[in-house]
């Protein structure tokens, strides 16, 4: 870690690791000693400290620690630190662990939203995305101080993850979406009825969050329209919030115009109550049950598929579907793929309620050339490095 209050935050990324068996080696700025002392990083590490390459230099610590790495994370990488990783200095134990590393860097900036868009630190940082480095974006938020803006650490539990995802890849070092931008959908929208009901569903956003999370680990700019979720920022990741199916279509559809995919893994709400009343909806005196009118919302997916923002974007839907006497979940799925338009279908079995909520998943995803991936049950975020292989197949041949 580099010198930034940030720093702090760091304690528990550390813990993170060592807790689920990493061995990690933590390599601090002398700056970052200011901020959390020595003492701390040794206990949390169960490793000696040191910021300078004349300790123990019969172990050649400033070659060994970053040739034996199998991940380098910076967090928090100030403006300083990419400035020097840019340049290639090798002043410090760590710049010189920066420059011996042969497995992926992450580095997760931290500063003040001035310094993150001064014009020397964007070109850093474009030097250092363009020689194959993993640099997040950083969080928007309360910063130090009482200023709020673009620079904060992303939560050390969402470095952690997008870490995991990376090293769960084998440590490929090929960012296959670096210099891509993504757009997932993620939730259930909600339309409201008065000011205090809504029709909804049972969309947990788990799936489109790991989508979001996997596509930052592997180098995408990526853009997450959340409906309606209660989780965390992934990490690195521009989230947008919305609440019905008309702000969803609309965040989705601006954020694609300029997107190289989109995936739409929210569950969007199919109908809308045709009115809205402005106050609660009360009981009638005699009994009587209301009678809500819908009107059907847009197909969002159908929309960006037939009539693509620009030809080359890489359209992607989910299907829940369940098998009845009509036909399989595959006929039904196949049937939606064509009427959908999409390139790529990921179709999940929900028969007995399966899937919703749930850390695991399991799927088959299907290309409009006829192709099939079957994906078995395994964590969301490995069905989502599955669906982002096809992805960056389809974007390879346009
Ligand atoms: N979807 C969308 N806009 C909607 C509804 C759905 O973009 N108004 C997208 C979902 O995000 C998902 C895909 O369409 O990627 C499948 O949605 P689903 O509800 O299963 O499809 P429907 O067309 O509603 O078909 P069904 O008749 O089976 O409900």
């Amino acid at each position: 870690m580099s010198g930034g209050i940030a720093a702090y935050k760091a304690c528990e990324l550390l813990r993170r690791f060592t807790e689920s068996g990493h061995d990690v080696t933590v390599v601090p700025t002398r700056a970052a000693l200011e901020f959390v002392g020595a003492p701390t990083w040794a206990a949390l590490s169960g490793k000696p400290v040191h910021t300078e390459v004349w300790d123990d230099v019969h172990q050649v610590p400033h070659v060994r620690i970053g040739q034996s790495a199998d991940l380098v994370v910076v967090a928090p990488a100030t403006a300083d630190l990419l400035a020097k990783a840019a340049h290639g200095l090798a002043d410090d134990l760590l710049t010189n662990t920066l420059l011996t590393a042969r497995c992926p860097v992450v580095y997760a900036p931290a500063m003040h939203t001035e310094m993150w868009e001064n014009a020397a630190t964007a070109a850093n940082v474009a030097t250092l995305r363009e020689r194959g480095a993993l640099v997040i974006e950083p969080a928007e938020g309360r910063l130090t101080g009482v200023d709020t803006g673009k620079g904060r650490l992303p939560e050390p539990a969402e470095i952690f993850a997008l870490a995991t995802d990376l090293l769960a890849r084998g440590g490929a070092r090929e960012l296959d979406l670096a210099g891509r931008r993504v757009v997932v959908s993620a939730g259930g929208t909600r339309e409201y009825l008065d000011p205090v009901r809504f029709l909804g569903n049972r969309s947990s956003g788990l799936q489109g969050y790991a989508l979001a999370r996997t596509a930052a680990a592997r180098g995408a700019e990526v853009t997450l329209v959340a409906a309606n979720t209660t989780l965390p920022d992934p990490a690195g990741v521009k989230v947008v919030k919305v609440v019905t199916t008309a702000e969803l279509q609309e965040q989705v559809v601006a954020a694609s115009a300029t997107a190289d995919a989109v995936v739409m893994a929210a569950a969007p709400a199919d109908f809308r109550p045709s009115s809205y009343a402005d106050s609660k909806i009360k009981k009638a005196e005699d009994g009587s049950s209301p009678t809500i009118e819908l009107t059907q919302n847009p197909d969002i997916l159908a929309g960006l598929a037939h009539e693509r923002p620009h030809p080359g974007i890489v359209v992607v839907g989910f299907a829940a579907e369940t098998g009845d006497q009509n036909g399989t979940v595959m006929d039904h799925a196949r049937t939606k793929l064509a009427r959908k338009g999409c390139d790529l279908l990921v179709v999940n079995d929900v028969g007995g309620g399966k899937v919703f909520g749930e850390e695991h998943n399991e799927a088959v995803v299907l290309g409009k050339d006829g192709s099939s991936t079957s994906v078995p049950r395994g964590s969301k975020s490995a069905l989502a490095q599955v669906i982002w292989d096809r992805v960056t197949e389809l974007l390879r041949d346009r």
